[in-house]
């Protein structure tokens, strides 16, 4: 007998392991389309779940709807307990470490960096985007490869601007907790990620809450050719502490060189983007991607630091 619930689009799915009809269960697929055929979008996701060993009805490919931001979930990284923080502040701009870290650049113009982690977001990021193009800035974006695989239009956008992608691991794991395999996995999947959204590669790493051991640094750049990227400025926006003090800690922080370190995943602080970068561009910093600012950093002579005055 046709269950009711198939009468509205949904698929019932049956457990192979008993052979015995398993309670109805809808699927997302099931839900998401029932949404659609409604005419109407719904940003709550059933969190029915499936098995490996369920068996799933065919669904013409063609008829599924697209993902689009109103028909994914997003959940904000949760953060327990302290988290380490920059380590390498106090490291020298140059050194035996120089090529693997970054913390800052060493450079002798008013060049800075401004990144965004933990995106894409489907309405941060995009309001964001607007006001860096207003504005012609350029920064790069520490993305989250879970993120791109929900947002990937998110990212292409963020890509044709002009702006640079960075790798910060696919499910934002504590990486120097984590065994070679699981970390190399979490940043090839995160790259991945990217290339299949975007057909570009990410560049840098950032690893999540700075946390990796100097030893993993050299393995991920002598294997994967990133060198880790901390920062040199740090408003702590993840505590929501409003615009104002965010644009203030920004503004009072920077100097030349400066790696500025923000998220793109909080609307405070975007919130707090206009008035921090018109701050800035009035101060005469200019906005390179990190890439940039660490080529410039190259092109200084052995031996020389240029003064950040
Ligand atoms: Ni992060």
């Amino acid at each position: 007998m046709k269950n009711p619930l198939q009468t509205f689009g949904f698929q019932i799915l049956t457990s192979s392991k008993t052979g015995e009809p398993a309670l109805p269960r809808l699927s997302r697929r099931g839900f998401i389309a029932l949404s659609a055929s409604l005419g109407s979008s719904c940003s709550m996701i059933s969190s029915a779940k499936t098995d490996a060993n369920d068996q799933v009805a065919k669904v013409d490919p063609a008829s599924a709807p697209a993902r689009t931001t109103a028909n994914t979930t997003y959940r904000t990284p949760q953060v327990r307990g302290p988290v380490p923080r920059n380590p390498d502040l106090n490291l020298p701009a140059s050194g035996p470490t120089s090529g693997i870290t970054f913390s800052r650049v060493a450079v002798s113009q008013p060049y800075i960096a401004i990144t965004f982690d933990d995106g894409p977001h489907p309405k941060n990021t995009p309001r964001l985007l607007d006001m860096l193009r207003e504005r012609n800035v350029r920064a790069t974006f520490y993305v989250i490869g879970r993120n791109v695989d929900l947002y990937p239009n998110v990212l292409r956008r963020t890509v044709s601007e002009g702006h640079e992608i960075g790798n910060h691991t696919y499910s934002h794991p504590i990486l120097s907790k984590l065994g070679d395999s699981t970390v190399r996995d979490e940043l090839l999947k995160c790259r991945d990620a990217v290339a299949r959204a975007a057909g570009v590669k990410p560049r840098t790493l950032r690893p999540p809450y700075g946390a990796l051991l100097q030893r993993q640094r050299e393995w991920v750049h002598r294997e994967l050719d990133y060198p880790t990227i901390m920062w040199s400025v740090d408003p702590l926006d993840w505590k929501r502490p409003g615009p104002s003090v965010v644009t203030s800690r920004i503004l009072s922080n920077t100097t030349p060189g400066a790696i500025v370190l923000a998220h793109d995943l909080h609307s405070s602080t975007v919130d707090a983007m206009p008035a921090t970068l018109d701050g800035l561009l009035n101060k005469g910093y200019k906005f390179v991607t990190v890439s940039q600012l660490l080529a410039m950093g190259n092109q200084t002579a052995p031996g020389q630091v240029a003064s950040g005055q």
